[in-house]
């Protein structure tokens, strides 16, 4: 059995970013530049909003942080996102969700160029996906890293049967729809599984890749996986457990301890799909900077 390392490919990729970066800073006197709106206080966001400025700075790539008051109006929020779209300075934005109930995700996602939406979550970049542009777009960051953890560790792809557990706009369906493309890195046959899906264990159970992102701690049981299945678990779950210092742990959505036995691969919680998301961020962030100085 393969355990897919994420905390260190995330590392690797992060390195060879701060190489280009850097030569990038050599050649032609700029970096790229990321900037993330958080409205609010919600404590979770605000430690992910520090993590992707840390990892940007790290990198020597320009970060700044814009924190906003739980009150903003949706306009005034709007008009800072014109502003950085008029930046050339600013290759990426990022606005934090979730947002307070007052302002409208998708007005903000759609105020987003898309030439600097590095979260992929544009209707354009989407749409592009789903054409098979992938040069033309930016793909959502945690399925660009699971195809990421799968190039980088081999893993066969071409006709073999993918199922993908969830159907979220941010993970479950621009991994489905990257999965079904015709690359050297995806072309697969794909199943998607949701919540109104009848006899789940009878699809996953074909799967020779199944990857599962629903929220839902250890729901995939071994019965549920073939022998010999490469198993990618998005999900994030916290659990009571009274033997740690806080009294909680993190669990995926599959049960590690039991589909390790079986599986040939698989990605541990934590440490596996997690620490790809913010490499991606940052690699779309770099290919954003690329393409406005036509490098
Ligand atoms: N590692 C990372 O970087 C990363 C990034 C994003 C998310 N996550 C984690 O991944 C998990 C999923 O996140 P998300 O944003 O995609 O979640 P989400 O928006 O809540 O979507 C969950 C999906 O799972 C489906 N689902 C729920 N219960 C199910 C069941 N019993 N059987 C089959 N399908 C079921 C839902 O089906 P319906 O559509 O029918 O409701 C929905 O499509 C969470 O634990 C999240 O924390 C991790």
């Amino acid at each position: 059995m393969v355990l897919i390392d994420g905390k260190k490919v995330s590392s690797d990729l992060q390195q060879e970013l701060k190489s280009s970066v850097e030569k990038h800073r050599s050649a032609i006197g700029k970096v790229p530049g990321l900037v993330v709106i958080i409205v609010g206080q919600d404590p979770a966001s605000q430690v992910y909003v520090r993590n992707k400025a840390k990892s940007c700075k790290e990198i020597g790539m320009n970060s700044t942080v814009i924190e906003l008051e739980a009150e903003t109006t949706q306009q005034l929020l709007l008009d800072k996102i014109a502003e950085l779209n008029a930046d050339p300075d600013v290759h990426g934005i990022l606005v934090q969700q979730p947002l307070p109930p007052h302002i409208d995700e998708t007005a903000v996602t759609l105020a987003i160029d898309p030439k600097k939406d590095v979260d992929g979550f544009h209707p354009v970049n989407i749409g592009n996906l789903v054409l098979g542009h992938l040069d033309q777009c930016y793909i959502s960051c945690t399925p660009n890293g699971i195809l990421e953890l799968l190039c980088r560790y081999g893993i066969e792809t071409k006709g073999k049967h993918c199922v993908v557990v969830g159907r979220s706009n941010i993970v479950g369906k621009p991994m489905a729809n990257l999965m079904v493309q015709k690359l050297d890195a995806t072309n697969c046959t794909v199943t998607i599984c949701h919540s109104a899906t009848k006899d789940i264990a009878s699809i996953t159970r074909q799967a020779d890749i199944l990857i599962v992102a629903i929220g839902m701690a250890r729901f995939i049981k071994a019965e549920m996986v073939k022998p010999g299945a490469v198993v990618i678990d998005v999900g994030i779950n916290r659990i009571e457990d009274p033997t740690t210092k806080s009294g909680f742990r993190l669990v995926g959505d599959v049960d590690f301890e039991q589909v390790s036995l079986i599986s040939s691969a698989i990605t541990p919680v934590p440490g596996g799909v997690g620490p790809m998301t913010i490499a991606m961020l940052l690699k779309n962030t770099l290919q954003s900077f690329r393409r406005a100085n036509g490098l």
